[in-house]
């Protein structure tokens, strides 16, 4: 007896001991250049399962294999408490993006985040609109945490006792070099649940690490023609005849529009909502739709998902809903197909089968003391962390999957988003207004799989609604948020000239954004990209020194300089955006030779410029070879069928060619191949003089797009 006793002793005491041992992972590749590792006992509920894409196999198999990118012996997990524990290695020399769409920093090495879905409030402490646990070393690999829990992660600051690579000691008292924050080896994560799954994404480079991560989950989105218009959100209780009127000033005034957003009001009670036209209102709903679409314009709704006691719906809601309410409303368990299904007959009745165009998802992100707190329970089992982590994403796939049951595509505006998510036809946005940030967001959202629009509401002075509608044309969605403000473009006179200008550059870029965002689905490519994504693009991060000091700074802390005011928009175009009080800027260059866009000279090559471009104009720069095709200044989007002059415009001395891409600009053919692209090459033939050649390549039987295709080569001076 004795002995069994010492026996089951011994062996739970080496359980408990072998438990704590990290392990080291075994990895299944699972696409090229894509791995996978399974800890514990995960979840039902995680990231990608709840988005549900399905890797673009092909274009995943054209990036090609390459070997696991990480030290496989140094890749460790632990389950102790019934948590998850995990360690990934860093060299020294290593930076680390990604990890959620933060607003103020872009390099994450050195940074603590619990990544914990919620309104963003200014400070990068994994709190975000995105809390997505990805991120991407500049090495060359991406790790994902697929768990829909708020995860902690220490990216780069702790420092083990035995550590392989442990940092140099210094003395404080007499050695310049000590620092708060030494060196560490590696990047250290908690997520609170018995087990995950793990990715693992390599890549030449950064870019085909964001590459991989986006084609795994399905390809980025390309939004219908319509959506890279201008859009205008109206006041919260305007009625059909005020919608119609401020269209009517749109067109009068000349200005872009392509789809206009209703806010609230168009409800007959919000937060919570009923989702029903408020027919006092607008008393024909189908009717006004359908005169809106007849003038070249479509509607988005504003809802966020809590069901108000009003609505006729709910009786049928309350036993599929949570245990809380949200201002008073339902929160319907929508990982139940049932609660999915009620929700989808009214919208489909209600807006979608009367040709709305799309949704604003608003409040499925935090605050914490307006959302349902963890208490919470949910009557599928699903825990109110989880449902918090994954709430918007959910809104995102089964609105996205009614609007592609009808054939047609939508974009829309959502303030919740997590991994998997890069296919949605939506776009992230927020309360918080601090136009810097607002820029840093869209270098941010390119790590993750999201699109962030820096909506413009209102200004104090004409110069700063100047620059922030500068930098929303710009921008995955140009936009005016006008919900409580009434603002319109021409609210500040003395610039309207220049606000119209560049919403009209915008519309003129249409082909080269269209063909842009063909990229992000094609190659997995995002739109917007922050300068660390770009090849070439060496800027080194310099550690500034601040100085000890009794009371703001007694541990002298290096602070990071990030590149977090300018982007890249497609391959060619670098956009430097102005704020309020700047006559000029500094533009970090990549390597290679850049030109104005406005006047193709050259301005330089992988060096630090000074912009003053004026009140006028956002500094933009194309690189050698660029190819930027443009339309006329026209008002709307093109149409299906619409026919439009080309301009193509080369700059440089590069010989070089790119494609444009075209379909039909609203249905979902594209995802079946039936697009067409144009060969653009611009070269010099043997008298010195540019050419330009444009051939059509598989037209698949749809109409060309374009007519009176015109080369212009902007030559340096
Ligand atoms: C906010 C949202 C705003 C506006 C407003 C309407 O939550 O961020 O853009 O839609 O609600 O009440």
């Amino acid at each position: 007896m004795k002995m069994r006793c010492c026996f089951f002793l011994i062996c739970m005491l080496s359980g408990l001991f072998m438990q704590a041992q990290p392990v080291p992972l075994k990895w299944e590749q699972v696409a090229p250049g894509v791995w996978k590792t399974t800890v514990g006992q995960p979840d039902k509920v995680d990231l990608l399962s709840t988005a549900g894409g399905s890797p673009r196999k092909e274009a995943l198999q054209k990036l090609g294999e390459l070997s696991f990118p990480l030290p496989q012996a140094d890749c460790n997990a632990e389950i102790r408490e019934g948590k998850v524990y995990l360690r990934f290695p860093l060299q020294e020399q290593e930076q680390l993006f990604g990890l959620g769409l933060q607003f103020k920093t872009v390099n994450r090495r050195g940074q603590i985040l619990n990544l914990h879905m919620d309104h963003y409030e200014g400070r990068d402490d994994g709190r975000s609109h995105a809390p997505v646990p990805f991120y991407i070393s500049s090495s060359g690999y991406g790790v994902l945490i697929n768990s829909a829990r708020y995860i902690t992660v220490y990216a780069g600051t702790a420092v083990r006792v035995n550590s392989q690579h442990p940092p140099k000691a210094y003395d404080r008292n007499t050695d310049p070099d000590w620092s708060a924050q030494p060196y560490s080896d590696a990047v250290e994560m908690l997520v609170p649940t018995t087990g995950t799954e793990i990715y693992v994404f390599a890549g030449k480079n950064p870019m085909e690490v964001v590459q991989r991560y986006n084609l795994f989950n399905g390809g980025g989105v390309l939004p219908p023609k319509w959506g890279l218009g201008f859009t205008h959100r109206m006041p919260t209780l305007s009625t059909a005849d005020q919608v119609k009127a401020e269209a009517g000033a749109f067109s009068q005034h000349g200005f872009p529009l392509d789809f206009i957003g209703l806010e609230p009001g168009w409800q007959t009670k919000a937060y919570p909502c009923t989702f029903e036209w408020d027919k006092n209102r607008f008393p024909d709903p189908a009717g006004f739709v359908k005169e809106m679409q007849a003038k070249g314009i479509r509607l988005n709704l504003w809802l966020n998902p809590y069901l108000s006691p009003a609505s006729s719906l709910y009786n049928e809601v309350k036993p599929l809903s949570g245990s809380h309410t949200v201002w008073n409303g339902l929160v319907p368990d929508l990982t139940l197909s049932s609660a999915q299904q009620v929700y989808k007959n009214l919208f489909k009745k209600q807006h979608i089968d009367i040709g709305v165009s799309g949704y604003k998802i608003d409040e499925v992100d935090g605050v914490d003391s307006w959302l349902w707190p963890d208490v919470a329970t949910f009557p599928s089992g699903t825990t109110a962390e989880q449902m918090r982590q994954v709430y918007g994403v959910m809104m995102q796939r089964i609105t996205t999957e009614w609007f592609k049951e009808k054939g047609v595509r939508t974009y829309g505006l959502v303030r919740a988003s997590n991994a998997g998510a890069s296919s949605f036809p939506y776009v992230i946005y927020n309360d918080y207004y601090n136009h810097r940030d607002f820029i840093t967001a869209m270098c941010n959202s390119s790590f993750i799989g999201v699109l962030w629009t820096p909506e413009v509401r209102a200004s104090k002075t004409a110069e700063e609604w100047l620059r922030r509608m500068q930098s929303a044309c710009f921008s995955p969605m140009a936009m005016l948020n006008a919900w409580a403000d009434g603002t319109k473009p021409w609210s500040f006179p003395e610039v309207e000239k220049q606000v119209k200008d560049v919403a009209l550059l915008r519309m003129q870029l249409f082909p080269y954004l269209y063909t842009v965002f063909s990229q992000y689905y094609l190659e997995g490519k995002p739109p917007v990209r922050a300068m660390n994504l770009v090849e070439g693009f060496s800027y080194q991060h310099q550690s500034q020194k601040t100085t000890l000091d009794g009371t703001e700074n007694p541990y002298q802390m290096a602070l990071r300089e990030d590149v977090k005011d300018q982007f890249m928009l497609g391959d060619d175009l670098l956009v430097a955006p102005m704020f309020t009080g700047q006559t000029s800027r500094k533009v970090i260059l990549p390597q290679g030779k850049w030109y104005d866009f406005y006047t193709g000279e050259y301005v330089g090559n992988g060096n630090i410029i000074v912009a003053t471009p004026g009140l006028d104009k956002i500094p933009l720069y194309v690189k050698d070879g660029g190819i930027i095709p443009m339309i006329p200044p026209v008002l709307h989007t093109p149409a299906p069928g619409e026919q439009l002059p080309l301009e193509i415009r080369h700059y440089g001395e590069a010989e070089s060619t790119s494609l444009l891409y075209d379909d039909d600009g609203q249905s979902y053919d594209y995802q079946h191949g039936k697009y067409m692209q144009y060969r653009l090459s611009a070269k010099m033939d043997k008298q010195g003089k540019w050419q330009g050649q444009t051939v059509v390549e598989n037209k698949q039987g749809l109409k060309v797009a374009y007519k009176n295709i015109q080369w212009r080569f902007m030559l340096p001076h």
